[in-house]
């Protein structure tokens, strides 16, 4: 591992934000995360976060909710929960962990809102499985969001788009689905607060569309 990969995970370790594998709340957060943020402000999430923007980014904008950037990469959730640090955000912290065992973290109900940002798109057949929205995904959602909570989701992928389209109109339990194939010229684009991920910026460099989509789910 290089020394400046080495470098970012002591300095995650020493982090209150960045709750992690090796730290005792990693194991015990799961109904807690009161006591972390010490107040019972509603919980939004921010998966596949990368760098953390909307979580950083929202939590500026809205101090009366807490917010949890969660991504798979330590080095990834190091650059926002630095700034999250320097900037003394105490409604913000990050979660490394695969998308797939947020049961492990959350109980049913205790999530308000998800933001899905910029996933990896999965292009490959042979990967649907692993796309973010493919169904076994949207059932770990649906058992931790509140009934009536929102989950979004903003990609530059058509291919991702238009699959997650299918599978959520194929559902009888997704209501209120609203969707843009080019945010930047859309109503739907004052929900975004201004937050563009770096991800965004090389799309939009290239040219590309962004689409969002937003849904709930019924109970
Ligand atoms: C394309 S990047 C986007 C990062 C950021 N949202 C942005 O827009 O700049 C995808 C991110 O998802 C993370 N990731 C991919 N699969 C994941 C999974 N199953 N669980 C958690 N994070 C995941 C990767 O580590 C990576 O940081």
């Amino acid at each position: 591992m290089s020394k400046n990969k080495l470098q970012k995970f002591a300095q995650n370790a020493a982090r209150w934000n960045v709750i992690e594998p090796g730290k005792p709340l990693y194991e015990t957060i799961k109904g807690c995360w009161g006591e972390h943020f010490q107040n019972d402000h509603p919980l939004v999430l921010e998966l596949a976060c990368g760098r953390g923007e909307y979580s950083v980014g929202l939590g500026r904008a809205f101090p009366n909710r807490n917010f949890i950037g969660i991504d798979i990469k330590g080095a990834r959730i190091w650059k926002g929960s630095g700034i999250a640090e320097e900037e003394s955000l105490q409604n913000v912290s990050f979660l490394r962990t695969h998308v797939l065992e947020l049961h492990n973290f959350f109980q049913q109900d205790e999530v308000e809102e998800i933001w899905i940002v910029h996933p990896d798109p999965r292009p490959k057949k042979s990967d649907i499985r692993r796309r973010i929205t493919n169904p076994r995904y949207l059932e770990i959602y649906k058992s931790i969001i509140k009934p009536g909570g929102m989950i979004r989701l903003k990609t530059d992928n058509d291919l991702l788009f238009q699959y997650s389209l299918e599978v959520l109109n194929e559902r009888d339990d997704v209501v209120d689905m609203e969707f843009t194939r080019d945010l930047h010229n859309s109503d739907l684009l004052a929900d975004h607060h201004g937050i563009k991920t770096r991800y965004e910026e090389m799309a939009l460099e290239k040219g590309d569309n962004i689409n969002y989509l937003k849904f709930r789910f019924t109970r």
